[in-house]
């Protein structure tokens, strides 16, 4: 069992064992504070929230909770106990040993990816930094301050990577993950989805659903990795990243039961009815369903990837559960890629490695079905007949062989006029926003309530009643 050491930085990796290390992640970690305070939840940071903090990797223990002040949270490093006598999951060193240090020559190409994915941790927490101020209730206030604070977490992770195993570069790698801002004009995050705005709860929800699902996805290929201690650090951090989705796929599905209740019981159907209830109807959590997920596809990356090729290649990183597939080599076989050509659709056999961003992507959007499944049963359970459906794949791309064309939401090429036409029954419209954020003005501080256009959870916390005072909050 890997006991955690409760240092200066709480951790599970022997850090006072390296003094060198110690000391130069003990200087980063006030600029970390620093950043935090700055870019963190607006107009919380004084008070008690009830949060989870890890305090060993054991399933049964990680995960302990008491109220902390989110300035006083315990951000450590924590990684996955190692398996012993693990070997490289798949590509041409497939069954060899895995790595404890970086090999020279893939030093690049590791340091590029590890800053891509820190980079979306702390983005998500500047997206987020004023919805605590339009929060539905305080228990999801709580639920939004620990994403938030496990986002830092996973900042945190990065980091010990890059200073642990990148010298100098690494440190300032370190450094620009604190000095990018999402959405920032002059320094943005890299991600395009992590630089859209998130500022009302219905995208809060469906970013938690969509785009967390992404960070999901490619930790699972990452868990793969050969670099090992990439490897068992992102294996940590897919317990946490639960938690995330679980918010996501809730939410949603507490706004759907809201809504679709309400029409059950009020006997209406169109949108104009439901919101004069004070309701999101459903065709405009459609429209936000259509961003969110169109937006997360594209962080997968292009359908058809050298890049790809030579990260599988490599054993950089695998694909998702990759004990599960039969062939770790994957040079034997190909992927139908459908894409449209001179307007025609047709089906090219690409190479297997080149089409593992695809692959990832399939399995993705499988799993975005499996929520979109039970949202859609709450909506029937009411007799309401409305079908919450994803979006085809090409709908809506910036990224990759889709990108560039116009697309129905069924996949159907169109022209970009055809798009501009009916981009307002599609995506979100200035009105939709306007509305949705309309609902939420009034933040909803006290423990007992529940906004009117969110149905209450299942249940509390921790065996908390749904009624707890999960953050003191002084207005
Ligand atoms: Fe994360
Ligand atoms: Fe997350």
């Amino acid at each position: 069992m890997s006991q955690v050491n409760d240092d200066k930085i709480p951790n599970n990796v022997h850090l006072a064992d390296d003094k060198r290390l110690q000391r130069a992640l003990e200087a980063w970690q006030p600029n970390y504070i620093n950043w935090w305070k700055e870019m963190g939840p607006v107009g919380f940071q004084d008070d008690q929230v009830f949060l989870r903090t890890a305090i060993s990797v054991e399933s049964d223990g990680w995960a302990n909770f008491d109220y902390v002040k989110m300035p006083d949270y315990r951000w450590g490093i924590f990684l996955a106990d190692p398996v012993k006598d693990r070997t490289i999951a798949c590509g041409d060193d497939f069954g060899k040993p895995v790595w404890q240090q970086v090999p020279g020559e893939h030093r690049n190409t590791l340091r590029r990816l590890i800053v891509t994915q820190g980079d979306t941790e702390p983005a998500s927490v500047e997206q987020q930094r004023l919805l605590g101020q339009t929060c539905p209730s305080v228990y999801d206030l709580r639920n939004l301050f620990q994403v938030n604070v496990e986002e830092g977490r996973h900042l945190w992770a990065m980091v010990y990577l890059l200073h642990s195993h990148f010298g100098r570069d690494g440190r300032e790698e370190a450094e620009s993950l604190l000095e990018r801002r999402s959405g920032d004009a002059d320094k943005p995050r890299l991600l395009g989805a992590f630089n859209e705005p998130c500022s009302d709860w219905l995208s809060f929800f469906m970013f938690t659903f969509f785009t967390d699902r992404d960070g999901k996805y490619q930790l699972l290929a990452l868990a793969e990795s050969a670099f090992d201690p990439l490897s068992r650090t992102t294996r940590f951090m897919l317990t946490e990243e639960a938690h995330h989705m679980f918010v996501g796929e809730t939410g949603v599905l507490r706004v759907v039961e809201r809504t679709a209740s309400q029409m059950a019981a009020h006997k209406v159907e169109s949108p104009d009815q439901v919101r004069a209830l004070g309701l999101i109807d459903l065709p405009t959590m459609q429209r936000y369903l259509n961003l969110w997920f169109s937006l997360s596809l594209d962080l997968f990356g292009g359908e058809v990837s050298s890049n790809a090729a030579s990260y599988f290649a490599s054993g950089i990183k695998g694909r998702a559960k990759e004990a599960s597939h039969e062939d770790h080599i994957a040079l034997s076989s190909s992927y139908a890629m459908q894409r449209f050509q001179d307007g025609r659709l047709t089906t090219d056999e690409v190479p297997l490695r080149n089409a593992m961003n695809e692959v990832l992507r399939d399995e993705y959007v499988e799993d975005c079905q499996r929520g979109v499944d039970k949202w859609n049963r709450a909506i029937a359970a009411h007799g309401v007949a409305f079908e919450l459906t994803l979006p085809s794949r090409r709908f809506h791309r910036h990224v990759g062989i889709h990108s560039g064309m116009s697309f129905d939401r069924a996949g159907n090429l169109i022209t970009s006029e055809e798009f501009a036409a009916s981009r307002s029954d599609w995506l979100p419209t200035e009105a939709d926003k306007t509305y949705v954020k309309s609902l939420m003005t009034k933040p909803v501080y006290d423990p007992k309530q529940m906004a009117n256009w969110i149905a209450p959870p299942k249940q509390g916390i921790k065996g908390r009643p749904i009624e707890f005072e999960y953050v003191r909050h002084e207005v």
